[in-house]
């Protein structure tokens, strides 16, 4: 049907015959010629019908935008003039000789090229094939096919094993709600999607693989954001008999060959590594964006005797902190924006955000509402401190120390945006020496997953201190988002236990939703770990995609659901019958769709 793709056409084809096929991008009928854009996937190539070629002319006339046709042509070179630098075909054009009509299209609901802003998400979900014939969508999905096979091509010629996982299975625990599948079998149990292969791939280092990979799916049914998807997919990694430091060689080295090959970035030779603890205190995030050049500064210790009480009691607490950021030239900051960046900063739970503006040199060149509260000395102090310039605005947070992390850090972040701070660039790091538990008291969870191994020596040290305990996990943060995250694993049952035990997990309930685990850890288990990196996250980051649904063929929206197939959708009473399953309460149609 075709001798090249339209986008292929340039003067290295002059006074060559091709035969292309696609769809009318643009129809121009200039009276005596009809000019039409012609587009597939690698482009669009100008073509021109003249009246002598009678049967091309007649078809061209009756064709319309998105009308999918054939043509064979001469490809010749555009007259001075019309030249179009800014197309890889705009030197060239075709003098069509033949041209069929494959099929024909109903008018688009919109209209298939990058300038269009106004077209609702909904609607470019709901005709996604669409959507994908924008060449902006288009160069999305070819660079995610390359970043895939690059990152497979590294994995393979480092032996690692392509080695897949069941998606019926049982719950593996990641933090967030389970997908269910009702079994007909066994009427009455579920099996669940896995939210990661993470005990199948810990088994099958149990099974000598010694180093697996899979580019997997996985199923979260956790609120979704901008970076999340309910069904997303993973590179998932698992080794056997290496080090934390030697895992994340190999897969720095990869990262940086994905970086040199795909986009020619050269990212640093070693990745800095930064201890948790750091990372929340300068930056109250375990994911800092370091393009961002503003920090969090503690001053908590001056103002432990100040009359302001919220302050005052705040720093006396130990689960307390009040943290300073300074903005370089925010005293141009108006009241409203503030109020804004107040509100913006309530839903981390923050009950307020003063500030002190340095409008000029000396005390009477300071602007706050909290000035009135506050000696003399101690202002002078946290001048100091965040070293304050004339110009600049420093907002204070004072509260439970995670609450101000995240309030902070998320201000951070708005306000870098906001005033163009962000730096251009790449900038990459390991986040390592996490806690292992979160929670404090009353009820620890797991701040990875369960499988986690602890820094501590023996199960018995690390019940005395669980709250206090690290773990040996590692994530990697690129511009504030983690793409990866992993750790050494446990691998001994006696371990397992313990950490099962300090999660509020009993013996029991261990053996009977772990058994397999414990066990096989009890056959011949190696020392093994891995990591796993979150592909749409790193292709949403490397294309510049603003969403993680961009470069995700057919994504789901905000509600977890899909509008090209109108999924998930009610199904016949027989098959639920089947099932053995009742419905206690359904919405009726067009609410459920909602
Ligand atoms: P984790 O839960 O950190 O680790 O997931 C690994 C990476 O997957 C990405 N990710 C997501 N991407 C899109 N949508 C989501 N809902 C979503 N959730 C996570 C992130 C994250 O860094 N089994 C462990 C890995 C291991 O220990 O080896 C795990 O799943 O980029
Ligand atoms: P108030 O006396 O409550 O009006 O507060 C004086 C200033 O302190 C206002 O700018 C509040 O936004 C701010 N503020 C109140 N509580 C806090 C807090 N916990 N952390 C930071 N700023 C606060």
């Amino acid at each position: 049907m075709r001798s090249h793709y339209c986008g292929q056409i340039t003067a290295e084809l002059l006074d060559k015959e091709v035969k292309l096929a696609g769809w009318v991008h643009r129809r121009r009928d200039h009276g005596g010629v009809i000019f039409i854009d012609l587009r597939d996937r690698e482009g669009v190539v100008q073509t021109v019908v003249n009246p002598e070629h009678e049967q091309a002319f007649a078809n061209a006339g009756s064709v319309r935008s998105e009308f999918v046709v054939q043509i064979k042509g001469k490809v010749r070179r555009r007259p001075a003039g019309t030249v179009n630098p800014n197309l890889r075909t705009g030197e060239v054009e075709v003098e069509v000789s033949e041209l069929a009509i494959l099929n024909r299209s109903d008018p688009l609901p919109f209209p298939i090229d990058d300038e269009y802003h106004d077209v609702g998400e909904e609607t470019r979900l709901h005709y996604r094939y669409l959507d994908i014939r924008r060449p902006e969508m288009l160069s999305r999905l070819k660079m995610r096919a390359s970043i895939a096979r690059y990152l497979r091509r590294y994995l393979d010629d480092h032996g690692f094993i392509d080695v897949e996982t069941p998606f019926l299975t049982r719950a593996t625990p990641e933090g967030a709600r389970d997908y269910l599948v009702p079994s007909r079998t066994r009427p009455g149990s579920f099996f669940a999607l896995p939210q990661s292969p993470q005990q199948f791939k810990q088994l099958l280092m149990m099974s000598g693989i010694d180093r697996y990979y899979q580019i997997v799916r996985c199923f979260r049914d956790e609120d979704l954001r901008a970076d999340r998807q309910p069904e997303f997919t993973q590179l998932d990694i698992e080794t056997s008999f290496l080090n934390e430091q030697e895992i994340q060689a190999i897969m720095e080295e990869m990262i940086r060959g994905l970086f040199a090959e795909i986009l020619d970035v050269q990212l640093p030779a070693v990745f800095p590594r930064m201890p948790y603890a750091e990372a929340m205190r300068r930056f109250g995030s375990d994911k800092p964006d370091l393009r961002i050049p503003l920090e969090l500064v503690d001053i908590g210790d001056l103002l432990r005797d100040v009359e302001f009480k919220v302050f005052a009691d705040v720093a006396k607490d130990p689960q307390g902190r009040i943290a300073a950021l300074r903005v370089p030239g925010g005293a141009a900051i108006s009241r409203k924006e503030i109020d804004d960046y107040t509100n913006y900063i309530s839903v981390f739970g923050a009950r307020g955000l003063a500030y002190i503006k340095i409008n000029a040199e000396g005390k009477e060149g300071l602007q706050s509402p909290i000035l009135k509260f506050l000696p003399d000395e101690v202002v002078q102090a946290i001048l100091e401190r965040t070293e304050a310039k004339v110009g600049d605005i420093i907002f204070f947070g004072a509260d439970k120390a995670s609450i101000v992390n995240e309030s902070l850090g998320a201000l951070r972040l708005k306000v870098g945006h906001d005033r163009g701070l962000v730096e251009q660039g790449w900038r990459i790091l390991w986040v390592v020496d996490f806690p292992m538990f979160e929670g404090g008291s009353g009820q620890l969870s797991a701040c990875h997953h369960p499988f986690t191994s602890p820094k501590a020596e023996s199960a018995a040290e690390l019940l005395k201190h669980p709250e206090h305990a690290l773990a040996k996990a590692y994530d990697m943060v690129l511009n504030g988002s983690e793409i990866g995250g992993g750790s050494i694993r446990i691998n001994s049952a006696e371990m397992q236990k313990a950490v099962f035990n300090i999660l509020n997990i009993s013996d029991e309930e261990a053996e009977e939703k772990f058994g397999h685990l414990l066990t096989a850890m009890r056959l011949g288990c190696p020392p093994h770990g891995g990591i796993a990196f979150g592909l749409d996250r790193l292709v949403m980051l490397m294309t510049g995609a603003n969403s993680i649904r961009d470069v995700i063929a057919f994504p789901k929206t905000q509600t977890a659901s899909c509008p090209l197939m109108d999924a998930p959708a009610p199904v016949e009473p027989a098959q639920l019958i089947e099932l053995g399953i009742r419905v206690a309460k359904t919405k009726d149609a067009k609410e459920s769709k909602e």
